[in-house]
């Protein structure tokens, strides 16, 4: 391994564990450009002002406009700190490009430790601060709580702005059975107005309205203009796309989501100046999302099963007009558990990365849903998604890649576990280390059978020698409280003579990953994590991730 690959991969791992499940809880100074972050917080705190948001030509088109990325100047401040919970300066590699890491599978925590709380959202790039604008959840209730926004300058750290839309904002959103979903913003030059579209509900999705609001900010108390069906279409599951042009169109499945239908806007964007055309008859699409790549037009769906995921398709065509291509497939037949609510246009000083950005409703309830962004591969008018636990996105260049920054888990393999749970759910040990935050090692719990008290412990061995410099144990992150580790020793060795304990400590009760930095760096082949108490005071054992730092010594 050279001297470059070294470096780079310290200030990688740094950057991934800085990054990784919200863990930070500051702005990235790395961004740099400090001023903007500065920026951020005082739009944060008087974003209902007349704050300066209106250099918006910006990117809710997807087009090939190359402003977004601002990243040039970066003040590269490339001193290699390794504490990554408190320092963020060694967010930029030897080359000074900046780097963030998209977690997929758990939760995700905004920059003051709250969950973030934006789902069926749409984004809208203002000036150097991108927006999350989605549905509040956090009561786990499909019915209407907020509409929240969220700002960001790199789309990994997000603070809590506002709530835009609350049952305040009209009378009409008052009654205890409003359902309101997948708000989008888009930004109208002529009128200097944030206008939003969303799905507008009421009891058992009869109502099948589009909803208008528009305000003088991204992130203001919006005003509600209006909710109707229109041309008199039924309208659900919706996205909104502007064009270069500054034409927007607004797509809705109508037809008790039957057809997918396109409508162009009035040059203010508050209503319909016409249905441009049914898109799709009788194919039953749900979650559109659109993105141009410079030469066509993408739009992504989703079949129609509730909150249940199933097989994403992408469609392609010249024009929003048509004509539209025959569905292909992308990504598994759940879409990685997932269902489109937006594709986010990242655009670099060497490439533009098109981001899906989805929606795993009710994993397992509706509080739980989790955000799964991934980066789109496009081959011509083909739409090819992977599922990467961890991936990276490179700030100024637009690159990612899908470099997760722990050892790799490929060659690992049980040792030895002293429970597991194989009867009620697949609690199987090898779960955690099998790159998925879903899947989890839980010790036996199932009704009547054998309950072995604490200690519980795991041993892995690494398939080869590393030298390992830390390790990262990720809780569960479904529902459920059971398992998580409170008091641990942490070994590693040449064998499985294990000796004293590398490192010994308590977990904080929290779902977020945990990261724990050696003194130096351990040559080890074999690792065991021994838990000796439960957070609740229970039995039990559970770990979604154990992942670990360090490199190969072979
Ligand atoms: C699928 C839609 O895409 C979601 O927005 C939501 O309406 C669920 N159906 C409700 O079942």
């Amino acid at each position: 391994m050279t001297l470059h690959i070294r470096i780079f991969g310290l200030l990688w791992l740094t950057t991934a564990l800085v990054f990784a499940c919200g863990k930070r809880n500051e702005t990235p100074d790395a961004d740099t450009d400090s001023d903007s972050d500065t920026d951020a917080d005082t739009d944060a705190d008087s974003d209902t002002d007349s704050d300066s948001d209106t250099d918006s030509d910006s990117d809710t088109d997807g087009d090939s406009d190359t402003d977004a990325d601002t990243d040039t100047d970066s003040d590269t401040d490339s001193d290699s700190d390794t504490d990554a919970d408190t320092d963020t300066d060694s967010d930029t590699d030897s080359e000074g490009d900046e780097w963030v890491v998209f977690h997929n599978g758990g939760f995700w925590n905004d920059v003051d430790g709250n969950r973030i709380e934006a789902h069926g959202g749409g984004f809208i790039r203002v000036d150097d601060l991108w927006y999350w604008i989605g549905e509040d959840k956090s009561h786990n209730s499909g019915n209407f709580r907020a509409v929240n926004c969220y700002s960001s300058p790199d789309l990994v750290n997000w603070t809590f702005i506002n709530a835009i839309i609350t049952p305040q904002t009209h009378a009409d959103l008052a009654a205890s059975d409003r359902i309101i979903e997948r708000p989008k913003v888009v930004y109208n030059e002529s009128t200097d107005k944030y206008v939003m579209w969303l799905h507008w509900e009421g009891a058992n999705y009869a109502a099948a309205e589009a909803g208008v609001f528009s305000c003088d900010t991204v992130c203001g108390d919006y005003t509600m203009e209006g909710h109707f069906r229109p041309n008199g279409n039924m309208s659900r599951d919706d996205t909104l796309f502007k064009d270069a042009d500054g034409t927007a169109w607004f797509i809705s499945s109508a037809d008790e989501n039957s057809d997918l239908v396109l409508y162009q806007l009035t040059d203010d964007y508050l209503d319909i100046e016409e249905q441009t055309m049914i898109i799709w008859t009788d194919e039953w699409r749900e979650a559109p999302a659109v993105f141009h790549d410079g030469s066509n037009y993408f739009l992504l769906s989703s079949g129609c099963t509730g909150w249940n995921p199933n097989q994403g398709t992408s469609a392609w065509a010249p024009a929003m007009d048509g004509s539209w291509s025959a569905l292909a497939n992308f990504g598994d037949n759940t879409t990685f558990d997932s269902q489109p609510t937006y594709v986010i246009p990242f655009h670099g000083t060497k490439t533009t990365t098109y981001i899906y950005a989805g929606d795993r409703w009710q994993d397992p309830d509706l509080v739980s849903s989790k955000y799964i962004w991934l980066p789109i591969r496009q081959d011509g008018t083909t739409v090819n998604i992977n599922y990467y636990e961890t991936w990276r996105l490179n700030l100024r260049t637009g690159e990612w890649d899908a470099n997760d920054g722990f050892i790799p888990q490929d060659g690992w393999s049980l040792v030895y576990v002293d429970s597991e749970e194989t009867v009620d759910e697949d609690g199987r040990a090898v779960n955690a280390f099998d790159d998925s935050p879903s899947t989890k090692w839980h010790t036996e719990w199932q009704a009547g059978g054998p309950h072995a008290p604490l200690p519980h412990e795991i041993q892995i061995d690494l398939g080869g020698l590393f030298d390992i410099t830390g390790f990262r144990y990720l809780p569960r992150q479904d529902a459920d409280t059971n398992g998580l580790i409170a008091n641990y020793a942490f070994y590693a060795g040449l064998s499985t003579d294990w000796g004293e304990p590398v490192a010994t400590g308590t977990f904080p009760d929290s779902r977020d990953a945990q990261v724990v930095n050696f003194p130096t760096a351990i040559r080890a082949r074999y690792i065991r994590l021994v838990a000796t108490s439960e957070m609740n005071g229970g039995d039990w054992t559970c770990i979604a991730e154990l992942d670990l730092l360090g490199e190969s010594a072979n």
